[in-house]
């Protein structure tokens, strides 16, 4: 992946990372700002609470002595037991604030006073009602008392207010200051991604192109492989073909000019030899000499012609020239040619004939010069719809890297040959023991080629 589009999707998850601590930030403000208010509530809910506990306590007693009925003291006696846990609870949530808490204690200290001031109105009072008498400075004292706890419960209230106002206002700037920060991140990050996503393409697409091209320049390559190797194959073809004709022309001409030039001066020197006169005995024994040197030079013509052209090979078939060239193989060599044939094959094409007997040559040859073998065997059978031929012996075997030498030819050779007829050609070792064997097929799928 090319270098700015991995800066980019670096940049992408950083600006994600970014949105998410933004959010669990305002997530955490949010619950403490809700926190807060939930306090500030419940202050407000509890001055309330003991407000409304000292008015009722005000009110009880205002309405006993203006009435003198005792079931108006009963919200008096309430507020008596009461106010000081009202108190207490607003001491509880107010623990942090020093100015609350020293606020508690100005209310403690007033109500204290406003309510012994409410009881000894009471006490003084002996026979309250519309009709008797009622302490009124003390009640007025009381009620004074009274409307400081007030004016410090309003105050408190007042101050609670504010500070709920307050919060509000911090909270929805946060809000506003986190939500412009998500929005702002979330365009960014959109940008980015979608920038991302073209740079990707881009690169999806310039792969593409380039495999495309790689594609096509392998290909052209295998073509040109392809074309060259088939031309190869062509002239190694052609090559064989024009050598077996060379050969063949050259037997021929041999045969002809030097066969008949030979026997025409055997027939000569024969000639003189019966016309010689008696007493010369030199000239005798030198012309003795001279057809035996011609004997043995027809003989060497014979081999010469033999090897550039088995004559039997055209005359009595691909069995008889094998096992003759088997027998001069051991004469040669001294090494046993074992030839399993049950047929003379002399029907068979005159290609696939030169062809079998160009690879039996050549590997007799290599087992002379490779193998150091004891023993060879030469198969050869119409097998699995074709001819198979195959030559074995019992030496140490080819090695694999052998076969690839760069100036061996002989199994190119033959292999081209196998090619050429349209055949299979392999060398192996055999499945049991050591040793080499060589192995050629031809199918007969040119019926013409092989009379069954
Ligand atoms: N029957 C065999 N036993 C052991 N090794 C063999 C046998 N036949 C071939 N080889 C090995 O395979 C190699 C290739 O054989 P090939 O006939 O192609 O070449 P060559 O005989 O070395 O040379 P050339 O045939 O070109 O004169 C040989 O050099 C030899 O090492
Ligand atoms: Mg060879």
């Amino acid at each position: 992946m090319p270098l700015h589009v991995r800066i980019v999707i670096v940049i992408s998850i950083a600006l994600l990372v970014v949105n998410a601590t933004l959010l669990i930030i305002n997530v955490g403000a949010t619950i403490d700002s809700h926190a807060q208010y939930a306090r500030s509530y419940e202050i407000k809910r509890s001055l309330s609470t003991f407000q409304s506990v000292i008015t009722a306590a005000e009110s009880g007693q205002r309405g006993y002595l203006l009435t003198g009925q005792t079931g108006y003291l009963e919200p008096y006696y309430v507020a008596m037991r009461s106010w000081r846990s009202e108190l207490e609870r607003l001491r509880t949530l107010t623990a942090d604030n020093a100015a609350r808490q020293k606020d508690i204690a100005d209310l403690e200290s007033f109500t204290a006073a406003a309510i012994s001031r409410l009881k000894a109105t009471i006490s003084r009072s002996p026979q309250p009602g519309p009709n008797g008498t009622a302490d009124v400075a003390g009640t007025e004292q009381a009620t004074a008392t009274m409307d400081r706890v007030r004016g410090i419960v309003d105050r408190m209230m007042a101050e609670e207010d504010a500070r709920i106002e307050a919060q509000r206002r911090e909270v929805l700037r946060d809000l506003l200051v986190a939500g412009g920060l998500a929005l702002l991140t979330t365009v960014v990050t959109v940008a980015v991604l979608i920038g991302l996503n073209k740079l990707l393409r881009k690169y999806v697409r310039d792969r593409e192109t380039a495999e495309n091209a790689m594609l096509q320049a392998n290909q052209a390559l295998n073509e040109q492989v392809e074309q060259r190797t088939a031309e190869l194959t062509e002239l190694s073809q052609h090559l064989i073909r024009v050598s077996e004709e060379e050969k063949a022309r050259l037997a021929r001409e041999l045969h002809d000019t030097l066969g008949s030039n030979l026997t025409a001066i055997n027939m000569d020197l024969n000639w003189i030899q019966r016309r010689l006169p008696e007493g010369v005995r030199e000239v005798k024994e030198r012309l003795q000499r001279a057809l035996k040197m011609l004997g043995e030079t027809v003989e060497l013509k014979h081999e010469v012609i033999e090897g550039l052209r088995p004559s039997h090979l055209d005359n009595l078939g691909l069995a008889f020239a094998m096992r003759s060239h088997c027998r001069e193989f051991t004469r040669r060599t001294g090494l046993p040619c074992e030839l399993d044939v049950q047929e003379d094959f002399d029907d068979l094409d005159p290609a696939w004939s030169i062809a079998f007997y160009r690879i039996a040559q050549e590997s007799l040859t290599n087992i002379a010069k490779h193998a150091q073998a004891s023993k060879v065997r030469i198969v050869l059978a119409r097998e699995d719809g074709g001819v198979r031929l195959r030559i074995i012996d019992d030496g140490v075997g080819v090695a694999e890297e052998a076969l690839s030498k760069p100036k061996s030819h002989g199994v190119v050779g033959m292999r081209e040959r196998m090619r050429q007829m349209g055949g299979r050609f392999q060398i192996r070792k055999p499945e049991e023991g050591t040793g080499t064997i060589v192995e050629a097929f031809i199918p007969a799928t040119n019926a013409a080629a092989l009379s069954a």
